[in-house]
């Protein structure tokens, strides 16, 4: 991936943060999933008043690919800020349970980018750096997932 095409893809995750439905936590994340075919899903964290049901921007993405039938994913740039402060450069680095849930459906070498809103410097780094020795299909015998 260019550094260009990086810096693309993380204004698409920065416009889904845009339309998070964070309320409780003011805490506004999008994400932008690459596929081969060049489609690029994106989505928003969306929460809950019930709080443990919110969904991660990453997971929603994830799946809005997976329902599209989309494969062969190559990158997703992760864009966060606190909606009281956007300016400040925060870095949302995908939580746990989004590590894992990419790890089925992305390869490990997968370029993960997390980009600031505004300013700051970019972290590039693989899925792979993110969740080292993962748990995933493979070792159900579903190498093929
Ligand atoms: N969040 C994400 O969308 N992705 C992550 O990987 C970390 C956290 C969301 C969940 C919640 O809506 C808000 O950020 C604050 O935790």
């Amino acid at each position: 991936m260019q550094p260009s095409d990086l810096k693309a893809l993380a204004e698409r995750a920065k416009a889904a943060a845009d339309s998070a439905y964070a309320p409780y936590s003011k805490f506004h994340v999008g994400a932008a999933l690459l596929a081969a075919d060049g489609r690029i899903f994106c989505a928003p964290n969306i929460e809950n008043a019930s709080y443990g049901l919110g969904l991660c921007a990453e997971t929603n993405a994830m799946m809005a690919a997976v329902t599209a039938g989309a494969k062969g994913f190559r990158a997703l740039a992760v864009v966060g800020y606190r909606a009281e402060a956007p300016e400040e450069p925060v870095l949302a680095t995908p939580c746990g349970r989004c590590r894992q849930i990419l790890a089925e459906f992305c390869p490990p070498h997968l370029t993960v980018h997390i980009a600031p809103n505004s300013g700051g410097t970019p972290l590039t780094v693989t899925l792979a750096d993110l969740l080292p020795h993962a748990f995933g299909p493979g070792a159900l015998g579903n190498a093929d997932t």
